[in-house]
């Protein structure tokens, strides 16, 4: 049950989704499944998203049902029953009583009646939102349902004639961060923050990745985020140029940067932030003066930031910085409007600037209306993540950069002036960092 965001926002989103759904339709909306790790063991449950946005409501083996103007209640939720035998093994189950008491719900039932129930509620809606070609079994489950209508036409039942996609309309509401959200972003922000310093201060040469690693995750969990937003990424030397490194098993040496990619998560909510910096606590000339460079693009690219401007407005901010520091350190031969024009960058920076976060790392939301890039708004949460990361075989550099990585990654959101970085309890500028490793 969610601590931070009341009950009767997640009745709110279910109304606005149901405002933009087409009349006689109805919205089928699995939870996730559990998922065998191996034998009887299982991944840790982690909720769908969507229906996490939708309900609150943390157990598998769920169905939410959106049935807009139905008159026994429009939010319906199939839950599994209340059973002290299993309770006693398997821990508390919430029943479909809790779910109308304790979460809102319009009305609920067992989900071991759902095939008996569902295709009645199906029946005269001409259209079924539903999460189409997710998961095949849950495709054929749909179907299941609509084939025993489609079995009862001459007794006078009405099957739908369309399935659509529900994700687009609701992740545009997802898109859009309630105060509420915000505040478990923030919450999020902190956490990863704290858990930051925490590994920053625990490089030394000698120790390893995943002991680093191992601080990041004591803060999380001390702090009650008890999973990772996604796997923590700690890279020490050129283990940094490597984009997704999540191997962390590689000792820290003298001389190298070691960067740490890393974020909570907060009731379901993720936090995405990547530092860079010196193992024994001092840049070297070299490393200080490619970290300059993204540091200045990183900025850059959160002034952009703003309501007005289009989502590749800060991106385009970056590759500009990024670029003429790759010219005026020399590894770029070329003026900066020939050096952008040929994407003489994508060497050292193949990604791009952030991407949407919220309940997803990678968060939902279109980043283009038709052919224009989107317009930022405020409740919008972004990722700023510049980085440079010269190879280790790039033998058309100097040797002095080789096997420099190099990212700085924020998370902001849009407000009606500008924006609000919600993960700056860490250090970034070099003197904040040396200052904190000596110390
Ligand atoms: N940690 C994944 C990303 O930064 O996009
Ligand atoms: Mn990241
Ligand atoms: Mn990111």
């Amino acid at each position: 049950m969610s601590q931070l965001i009341p009950v009767k926002e997640f009745a709110e989103r279910r109304r606005k989704l149901m405002e933009r759904m087409a009349p006689d339709s109805i919205a089928i909306v699995p939870s996730a499944p559990e998922k065998v790790r191996n034998r009887d063991v299982h991944h840790q449950f982690r909720q769908d998203s969507d229906f996490q946005y939708l309900t609150g409501f943390g157990e598998p083996d769920s169905v939410l049902v959106l049935i807009p103007g139905r008159e026994h209640g429009e939010s319906v939720l199939f839950c599994k029953e209340r059973n002290p035998d299993k309770e006693l093994w398997d821990g508390f189950l919430v029943g479909p009583e809790g779910a109308i008491e304790r979460f809102g719900l319009d009305d609920a039932f067992p989900v071991g009646d759902i095939d008996d129930i569902l295709p009645g509620m199906i029946e005269g809606r001409s259209r079924v939102y539903y999460p189409l070609g997710r998961d095949p079994a849950f495709d054929t489950q749909v179907m299941d349902w609509v084939k025993v209508l489609r079995s009862k036409v001459r007794s006078g039942a009405r099957p739908p004639g369309e399935f659509v996609a529900l994700e687009h309309m609701l992740h545009d509401l997802r898109l859009y961060k309630s105060a509420s959200e915000i505040k478990v972003m923030a919450k999020a922000g902190e956490i990863s923050a704290e858990a930051h310093i925490r590994a920053m201060k625990r490089a030394e040469p000698g120790a390893y990745e995943y002991q680093l690693e191992a601080e990041l995750i004591h803060t999380f969990m001390s702090r009650g985020a008890r999973t990772t937003a996604y796997p923590s990424i700690v890279g020490g030397g050129a283990n940094g140029c490597i984009l997704h490194y999540i191997e962390n098993s590689s000792v820290l040496r003298e001389g190298d940067l070691v960067l740490i990619d890393a974020g909570c998560e907060l009731e379901c909510y993720a936090s995405d932030i990547t530092r860079t910096f010196p193992v024994s606590g001092r840049f070297s000339e070299a490393q200080r003066q490619l970290y300059e460079v993204v540091l200045a693009a990183q900025y850059a690219a959160i002034d952009a930031v703003r309501p007005g401007n289009h989502w590749n407005h800060s991106h385009e901010a970056a590759l500009k910085v990024l670029t003429q520091g790759l010219i005026d350190l020399g590894l770029i031969e070329l003026s900066l409007d020939e050096a952008l024009e040929q994407q003489a960058y994508r060497p050292f920076f193949m990604h791009r600037t952030g991407h949407w976060l919220g309940m997803d790392v990678h968060d939902v939301g279109d980043y283009k209306v038709g052919d224009a890039w989107r317009e930022l708004e405020p409740g919008m949460v972004l990722t700023v993540e510049p980085g440079l990361y010269i190879a280790p075989d790039n033998f058309s550099v100097d040797e002095k950069w080789r096997g420099i990585g190099i990212r700085i990654e924020d998370d902001v959101v849009v407000t009606r002036e500008g924006c609000r970085v919600l993960s700056e309890g860490v250090p970034k500028t070099i003197p904040e960092i040396e200052s904190l490793m000596a110390g």
